[in-house]
């Protein structure tokens, strides 16, 4: 996997965003920051459009934020291709990566501390689809 993360977010994410940009980077990423880039308010479908579209365009993992994450979810899984799945654990990242093959990890930025969301971020980016019986329903998705 590319060591490219794509990130973006709202005010409602914001915080959170700069600090988990911060750690990925001396983790080795190289982060390509989408915005926002203020606490002003800002409208969540325009951040979750520009990461979804830069993750289509070189297929790399993206990490989008909003308040509840889920705003910014949805409007990231209108694109055809993305799997973007909104996370409150690290299981539940093993599992969106291993049964979902996310490309997207979706995060609350008002509901989650820095240390879990790195925990949840560390293990999404880590694991691998699992394929088999997971790919012929992921395949569904994309005709549905
Ligand atoms: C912004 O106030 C808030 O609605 C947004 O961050 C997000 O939680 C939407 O789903």
């Amino acid at each position: 996997m590319d060591k490219i993360i794509h990130i973006g977010s709202d005010h409602g994410g914001f915080d959170l965003k700069g600090k988990l940009s911060a750690a990925l980077t001396v983790k080795g990423y190289t982060v390509n920051d989408l915005g926002t880039f203020s606490e002003d308010s800002v409208d969540y479908p325009v951040f979750g459009k520009k990461v979804a579209e830069a993750v289509l365009k070189d297929g790399s993992f993206g990490i989008i934020i909003c308040g509840t994450g889920i705003g910014i979810s949805i409007a990231a899984n209108r694109f055809k291709g993305i799997r973007a799945a909104l996370c409150h654990c690290s299981e539940y990242a093993k599992l969106a990566r291993e049964h979902n093959d996310a490309n997207i990890l979706a995060l609350g930025g008002r509901f989650m501390d820095f240390k879990t969301a790195e925990e949840i971020t560390d293990v999404f980016l880590k694991t691998e689809f699992l394929g088999g019986r997971h790919k012929r329903r992921v395949d569904l998705l994309d005709n549905i």
